[in-house]
C-alpha cells in the first residue's frame, strides 16, 4: 500500500483554497461601472442620511455577492473612521421560501442565542414587530442584505415592509435600508407593483462577463492560487473563453481552472496545460449532464433508460418507435401507465436539447418518408449511474447487467 501513502504536494498550487467559493478576493476586477453605481448608491450611509434601497440583479457567477461583500466591508471600515454607527445584517435566502421565514431569520440574527424564535407558530405581524423592536434597539444605520432573494418567490411582503418601516412608524430609532440581490432576472419583473416602487430606488444590473473580463478575474486569482510559471500561457485565455460561452459565469470559469490544476497535480505534471483545461471541462460537462438526468421526471428518465438498454444491446442509433417499445416494457416492470408515443417523441426532443441524447433524421428511401434515430450522448456507465435511483425502483433490465457493474465504478 506504499503508493497510497499521503505526502504534501505543493509544486503547482500556492493556495488552492483561493479558487473556492468562500474566498473573498482582495479586489474586484472588471466591474468598474457597476461598482461605481453601487458606491454612489451607498453614499448616503456615510453622510449619515437615510440609505437608498438597492436592488442588484444578474445571472449567477457575475460578481453580485463578491461586489457586495467587498463594498460593505469597505463601508464598514469607513463608517468606523467617521464615527457612524452601521450594522449590516446579511441573510442568504437559499432555502427560505417566504417572507415569513426570512423575517424569522433576521430576528434570530439580531437576537442572542438564548432568545431565538422558533421557526413556526407565530402570527406574521408579530414576527415583524419583533424585527422592528430589534432594529430600533440597534439604532444608527441598519442595512439588511437579502442575497438570492428570488427564493421567496411571490410571497414578497418583506420587500415592502422593510422599505416602509420608517414611514409607517414601525421603526423610529434607526435608519433602515435594504439591499436585495437576485439571480433570477424575471423576479424583479414579477414583483408586485407596490413592492417595486418602494424597493427599487436604485437598480444595478450585473451583466455576464465577457472573455476579457473573465481573463482579468482568473489572472488575479491565479496569481494567488498558483506558483509563478505553473500555468501554460493558453490556460487562462482558454478558461475565460469557455466561461464566456457558459453565460459569462466567473464561478464556472474558476471551477474550470481548479479542475485543470487538479488534473495536472494528479499526474504530477510540471505545468498546467490547455489539455488539462479541456479535460476539466469534459469532466464538468459530464457532471452537469448527470445532474440533468437525475433531475428528470420519471417518464423522461424511463425514456433515457429505454435508450440505454438499446445502447447496451448495440442497437443504437435507434428509431423512435423502437425506443417507444422498450419504454413500454420498462413501464410494465415499473407498474406505471405508459404515456403515448407522441409524448415520448416530445421527451426525446427535450432530451436532445438537454444534451443528454443526440438524434438525427434518416430517409426511408423508397417510400420517401423520414424517421428519427436516437442515441446517448454520454457513455453508458455514466448515464446508468445518474439513474441509479430509478433503476433500483424499476429493476435492472437484463441488457445492462454488465454495464451496471461498470457504472458502480463511476464516482458520482
Ligand atoms: N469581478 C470579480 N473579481 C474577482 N472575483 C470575482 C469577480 N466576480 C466574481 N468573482 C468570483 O467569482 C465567483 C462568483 O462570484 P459571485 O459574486 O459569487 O457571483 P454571484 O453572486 O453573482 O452569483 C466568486 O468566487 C467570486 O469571488
Ligand atoms: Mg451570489
Amino acid at each position: 500500500m506504499d503508493e497510497l501513502s499521503f505526502e504534501p504536494d505543493d509544486s503547482l498550487y500556492r493556495n488552492r483554497d483561493s479558487l473556492s467559493e468562500e474566498y473573498t478576493p482582495a479586489e474586484i476586477v472588471g466591474r468598474d461601472s457597476e461598482l461605481q453605481k453601487y458606491h454612489s448608491a451607498l453614499q448616503p450611509v456615510i453622510n449619515g442620511e437615510s440609505p437608498d434601497n438597492i436592488f442588484l440583479y444578474g445571472k449567477t457567477g457575475v460578481g453580485k455577492t463578491a461586489a457586495t461583500n467587498f463594498l460593505l466591508k469597505q463601508l464598514q471600515e469607513d463608517t468606523e473612521r467617521f464615527d457612524i454607527e452601521l450594522t449590516v445584517i446579511d441573510v442568504n435566502c437559499e432555502g427560505l421560501s417566504s417572507s415569513y421565514q426570512v423575517a424569522i431569520n433576521l430576528v434570530n440574527k439580531l437576537r442572542s442565542p438564548e432568545n431565538q424564535l422558533s421557526k413556526t407558530g407565530h402570527p406574521q405581524y408579530e414576527v415583524y414587530e419583533y424585527l422592528w423592536e430589534a432594529i430600533d434597539e440597534l439604532g444608527g444605520t441598519v442595512l439588511i442584505v437579502l442575497d438570492e432573494v428570488d427564493n421567496i418567490g411571490e410571497d414578497d411582503s418583506i420587500l415592502y415592509q422593510i422599505p416602509r418601516a420608517r414611514s409607517n412608524g414601525n421603526v423610529t430609532n434607526a435608519r433602515l435600508g435594504i439591499i436585495g440581490i437576485s439571480n433570477d432576472l424575471a423576479f424583479r419583473e414579477n414583483l408586485s407593483p407596490k413592492v417595486r416602487s418602494s424597493l427599487c430606488d436604485r437598480n444595478i444590473s450585473f451583466p455576464p462577463y465577457d472573455a476579457g473580463e473573465l481573463e482579468a478575474v482568473l489572472q488575479q486569482r491565479a496569481d494567488v492560487a498558483f506558483h509563478d510559471g505553473a500555468l501554460d500561457d493558453e490556460v487562462i485565455p482558454l478558461c475565460a473563453a469557455y466561461g464566456a460561452q457558459d453565460a459569462g459565469d466567473a464561478r464556472k470559469a474558476l471551477d474550470l481552472l481548479r479542475g485543470a490544476g487538479d488534473f495536472a497535480r494528479a499526474e504530477e505534471a510540471d505545468v498546467v496545460t490547455g489539455d488539462h483545461v479541456r479535460r476539466s471541462r469534459e469532466e464538468i460537462e459530464r457532471e452537469e449532464v448527470m445532474d440533468g438526468i437525475a433531475d428528470l421526471a420519471d417518464h423522461q428518465q424511463l425514456t433515457v433508460y429505454a435508450l440505454a438498454t438499446l445502447e447496451a444491446e448495440g442497437n443504437t442509433p435507434a428509431r423512435s418507435q423502437l425506443v417507444y417499445q422498450r419504454y413500454e416494457t420498462l413501464c410494465d416492470s415499473a407498474v406505471k401507465d405508459a404515456r403515448t408515443s407522441r409524448r415520448v417523441r416530445d421527451f426525446l426532443a427535450d432530451l436532445e436539447s438537454l444534451s443528454i441524447t443526440t438524434s438525427g433524421r434518416q430517409n426511408t428511401g423508397a417510400e420517401g418518408g423520414q424517421y428519427r434515430e436516437h442515441q446517448l450522448q454520454h457513455d453508458l456507465p455514466t448515464v446508468l449511474s445518474a439513474m441509479s435511483e430509478l433503476i433500483r425502483r424499476v429493476g435492472v433490465h437484463h441488457s445492462i447487467e454488465d454495464a451496471i457493474e461498470d457504472s458502480n465504478q463511476v464516482i458520482v
